[in-house]
């Protein structure tokens, strides 16, 4: 029986030659090809600046760190996320606080948000669930009001657009995961995009130990190559040159690879349209959806989810649960209560990721749907 898995890396042959050809080279760490990227993934989303990294996660820290976010301040975000997204908040110190979400999409609400709100918040990150732009002017309009800043979490959302502009082409700092089931894959990494020269040059310093000058610019210039200064520290968290050529190609494919995510992503929604107890996710207007999962939110009753995903997997299936609320989880129980966020709360445990990805066959989703449809659930 063919495997049907929820995800899958799209990698072909024009990869492999980017790796080969970056491994021979004779640099493999940051260089030139991860300047490449970066100049290609700037121009693509239309921001000035993106620094590459090694993960989003990285991303995150980094963005709090030069956004000034520090020890006992409140960083407001969805409870619906990879653990990344809070624990990033903990990293400098600062307290996440989790606002309730939008049934439709699954993205953080505004009123949620402002509800949180407090003398201490200095921060909000909406993250763009499964690829779907969260209400960006809300937000924006919220943190102008309360002198907040907005790190995007834009993991799912390489690809996505907001309003006719590419996310991560804002005045937000924009963090993007690379790490292997995303839009965009380098195995594992990250890039922050930003309109702001100063963060960006902070964020390049931060990236790599806070030395002032690359390797690499030690090594192309003239004169005297070996001294650089260190006057603030940072961490390892740069891209490397093998991770950036495989950016390049794959942002090259983005597009094209969004496309498939929808096509699968359309053959779903025609298969479930009028079933009451499968419901897809609303597909809000105005908004370009890289569309990086598939849900659906069950009313299942005969049948619990766990039966459903076994029975799933009889038929070679595999399907996902993204996410259980970050506060279930003991690690971040003391920063949420599942009363502060009861459509999270209640809707949580009826989600069903279907597989969504570009090598799917239309016939893969179909068979999909069909086995789905035949559960008396
Ligand atoms: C919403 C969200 N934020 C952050 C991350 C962290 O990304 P990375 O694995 O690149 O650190 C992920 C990865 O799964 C994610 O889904």
């Amino acid at each position: 029986m063919k495997k049907i898995p929820l995800f899958k890396p799209y990698i072909g042959k024009e990869e492999v030659r980017a790796v080969s050809q970056t491994l021979l080279s004779g640099w493999i760490t940051l260089g030139p090809q991860t300047e490449a990227f970066e100049k290609a993934f700037a121009g693509y989303v239309k921001s000035k600046y993106a620094v590459a990294l090694n993960s989003a996660t990285s991303g995150l820290h980094l963005a709090l760190l030069v956004a000034g976010i520090k020890e006992g301040d409140e960083v407001i975000t969805t409870p619906l996320t990879f653990a990344s997204t809070a624990e990033a908040v903990l990293y400098v110190g600062a307290v996440p606080v989790f606002a309730d979400i939008d049934p439709r999409t699954l993205n953080i609400d505004p009123l949620s948000i402002e509800k949180r709100i407090t003398k201490k918040t200095k921060a909000i990150i909406p993250v763009h669930y499964g690829g779907q732009p969260c209400d960006m002017d809300a937000i924006n309009k919220l943190a102008s009001k309360h002198n907040l800043v907005v790190i995007e979490d834009a993991a799912h959302a390489a690809g996505s657009a907001y309003k006719g502009k590419k996310i991560g082409g804002g005045k937000n700092m924009t963090v993007f995961s690379f790490h292997a089931v995303k839009n965009l894959t380098t195995g594992d990494g990250g890039m922050i995009t930003t309109s702001n020269a100063s963060l960006d040059k902070k964020l390049r310093a931060l990236r790599w130990m806070g030395i002032n000058k690359s390797t690499r610019e030690r090594e192309t210039s003239a004169g005297y190559r070996w001294d650089y200064e260190i006057r603030d520290g940072g961490f390892k968290y740069h891209m490397n040159d093998i991770a950036a050529s495989i950016g390049l190609v794959q942002l090259r494919k983005l597009d094209l690879m969004n496309e498939k995510r929808r096509k699968i992503a359309g053959i779903y929604n025609a298969a479930f349209e009028g079933v009451p107890h499968i419901r897809p996710l609303a597909q809000l207007p105005n908004l370009v959806n890289a569309q990086h999962n598939y849900c659906v939110i069950l009313s299942n009753k005969a049948l619990s989810r766990e039966e459903i995903i076994s029975a799933l997997v009889k038929e070679g299936i595999s399907t996902g649960v993204h996410y259980k609320p970050l506060y279930h989880h003991p690690r971040y129980g003391k920063y949420g209560k599942a009363k502060d966020t009861p459509v999270a709360e209640e809707i949580w445990t009826r989600i069903l990721l279907l597989p969504c990805h570009p090598g799917m066959t239309a016939a893969d989703a179909q068979k999909v749907a069909r086995e789905l449809l035949a559960l008396k659930m």
